[in-house]
């Protein structure tokens, strides 16, 4: 009896002994992983909180992924698509989107996109966004021409990009909403893309200013489809 119970006092003990070595273990690692944790959220102008999987150039290494970093430029948080350059307007961790809007067009100057973001195909060119989808899909395409189209009764949705037209030279936007197959007239080719919001029901921008006002509110990218990120949401959850 008492050799059992001198027997079970040790195996407490060895219990205890190694529960509190385990303990003391994970208060270390619980320290190593605050220090090695730093202070992840930056802010830039309107954007407050920068976190992953975003980074803000600067951030100390950790924070973040170097993929998706960003740099704040006079108190605007750009992000590089190659080959554009965005500010972002909004983040919303919740949704996981980002809306963007082409640094040429935020201040709703005329021109072309910094860098059409996709192919004529519809594919994202960076691969680091590979992953992400253009929400929903709509776009403007710019289109020069080497004749005025802009009597053919086929170029009727044409909208004339009245700073880039000139006598043998004639730039078009036409909005395409949901991705429809584009076979640019003889004269013409497509010279850039510019995802922007879906307005349903428009096939035809009347003006140059209805056109740039839709650019100028940007695009959404949403980042549901990235292994990445949808570990990151898994973390989370
Ligand atoms: C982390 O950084 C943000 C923005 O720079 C700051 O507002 C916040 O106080 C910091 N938090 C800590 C715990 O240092
Ligand atoms: C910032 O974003 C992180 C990541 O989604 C979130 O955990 C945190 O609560 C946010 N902080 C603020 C102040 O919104
Ligand atoms: C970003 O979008 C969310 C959700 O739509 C909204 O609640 C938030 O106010 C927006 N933030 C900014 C800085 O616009
Ligand atoms: C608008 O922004 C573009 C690109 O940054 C710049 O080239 C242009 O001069 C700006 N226009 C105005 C009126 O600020
Ligand atoms: C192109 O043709 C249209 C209609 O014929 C005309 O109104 C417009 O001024 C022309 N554009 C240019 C740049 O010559
Ligand atoms: C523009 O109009 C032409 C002729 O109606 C049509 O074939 C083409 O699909 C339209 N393009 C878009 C992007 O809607
Ligand atoms: C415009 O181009 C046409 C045809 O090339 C030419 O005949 C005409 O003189 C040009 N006009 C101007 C103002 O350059």
């Amino acid at each position: 009896m008492i050799i059992l119970q001198k027997h079970i006092i040790y195996i407490m003990r060895t219990v205890q002994y190694t529960s509190s070595l385990l303990y003391s273990l994970l208060i270390m690692l619980f320290f190593v992983q605050i220090q090695a944790q730093p202070n992840c959220s930056s802010s830039c102008g309107e954007i407050k909180n920068i976190s992953y999987p975003f980074r803000l150039k600067g951030d100390p290494s950790g924070c973040g992924d170097s993929d998706y970093e960003l740099s704040c430029v006079d108190n605007k948080a750009i992000l590089e698509i190659f080959p554009g350059k965005y500010y972002v307007h909004n983040i919303s961790y919740y949704d996981q989107t980002i809306r963007l809007v082409d640094v040429n067009f935020a201040n709703g100057s005329c021109g072309l996109p910094s860098g059409p973001v996709e192919t004529t195909d519809g594919y994202v060119r960076d691969v680091r966004f590979r992953g992400y989808g253009l929400n929903p899909g709509s776009r403007f395409r710019f289109v020069k021409c080497s004749t005025n189209i802009s009597s053919v009764p086929e170029a009727a949705n044409h909208t004339t990009v009245p700073c880039l037209t000139r006598n043998g030279t004639y730039v078009y936007a036409v909005y395409d909403g949901d991705y429809s197959y584009y076979e640019p007239q003889k004269s013409c080719s497509v010279i850039s893309l510019a995802p922007v919001d879906l307005r349903k029901d428009v096939a035809k921008f009347n003006s140059y200013e209805a056109v740039m006002e839709l650019l100028k509110a940007g695009f959404e990218m949403d980042g549901q489809l990235s292994a990445e990120i949808a570990l990151w949401l898994v973390n989370n959850a």
